[in-house]
């Protein structure tokens, strides 16, 4: 008999967590969420619409501090290094994940299947686990649910306008499949599941491989591309020269998208990296983000100007050898 997701995450009989399934879950939890964080690093440049990209440059920087509650909280109860033993399934999961074609497999995948089943894992742990005698995971978690809520409720009102033909939903609805029947064969983001009897192993659907890391960043159908940037300014135009000051400030997403790309490239490193790299990455998406306030303010948008094709390759090994180096 096949076993579904929904029927693993909803037991019948309440869970009772004792101290050691806490820890388990929480050391799988923490590693989920700086995978996450990579993810939607890596996929930045690979979404096209603008305004995605700024809403996923706050979520990747929100999962990274959500990985660092779980880790403050297995520090006090004495797991210092919760990545000593490397666990697959987040691998798995991880490469899964990735791979989806197009953006709104990625999205859909990531927050209606992936996220949805994050969010269902933290309230069973603030159900099941002591009120009094583990008060400071359930405190951790429910700071993490309010903004993973938030996230949610934007991801599902966002895709609708995103799944807007009948080939779309299709598959959108296939990619969501494949990542429930993944998570299903990983146990669930808890690993704690039980193993559904008589699975066959996952594959992804036909003709799909990990895309990332994106050569070149995508622009959705407002921008225009073109080869050379937009010429100075006269001196003597104070308001070109602002309207061409704040362009350039929303440009500044060309340099989260490298960072985010060097999330994904950057394999293997300690967790401390993703976690500056999320935050500096996060505030070049906050950068453009200012551009944009002021442009509208001036009565335009970023893709009012020309800009220049992105490459998002390569500024990542630098980094990669000089952290490295340290
Ligand atoms: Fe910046």
């Amino acid at each position: 008999m096949s076993i579904t997701l929904s029927s693993l995450s909803s037991p019948s009989v309440p869970l009772r967590l004792q101290a050691d399934d806490v820890i388990a879950r929480l050391k799988r939890l923490q590693a989920l969420e700086i995978q996450s964080t990579r993810l939607l690093g890596g996929w930045l440049p690979g979404v096209a619409t603008w305004e995605v990209k700024h809403e996923i440059g706050l979520h990747l920087w929100q999962d990274a501090q959500h990985s660092r509650e779980l880790r403050t909280r297995l520090w006090e109860l004495r797991t210092s290094n919760p990545d000593r033993t490397p666990d697959a399934g987040v691998a798995r999961l991880t490469q899964g994940l990735a791979s989806a074609q197009e953006d709104y497999e990625f999205l859909s995948g990531l927050y209606l299947v992936f996220k949805t089943e994050l969010v269902r894992a933290y309230r069973t742990m603030v159900a099941g686990t002591h009120g009094v005698y583990d008060a400071p995971t359930i405190a951790a978690i429910r700071r993490i649910l309010p903004e993973k809520e938030d996230q949610l409720a934007w991801a599902g009102q966002e895709l609708k306008s995103h799944l807007d033909t009948g080939e779309k939903q299709r598959l959108a609805a296939r990619w969501q499949e494949y990542i429930r029947r993944l998570l299903v064969q990983e146990r669930g983001v808890t690993g704690a599941e039980p193993v559904g009897a008589g699975e066959e192993l996952v594959t992804l659907p036909p003709g799909y491989s990990c895309p990332l890391p994106f050569a070149q960043a995508k622009r959705d159908a407002r921008f225009k591309i073109t080869l050379t940037s937009a010429s100075l300014p006269k001196d003597d135009d104070r308001d070109a020269k602002v309207l061409f000051q704040f362009f350039n400030y929303t440009q500044e997403m060309q340099a989260a998208e490298t960072l985010g790309s060097t999330l994904w490239e950057a394999d293997g490193m300690e967790w401390e990296f993703y976690y500056e790299i999320a935050r500096h990455c996060y505030d070049e998406v906050r950068h453009s983000a200012l551009g944009e306030a002021r442009l509208a303010q001036l009565g335009h948008h970023g893709s009012d100007s020309p800009t220049t094709r992105q490459t998002t390759r390569g500024g990542s090994s630098t980094i990669r050898c000089a952290v490295t180096a340290c």
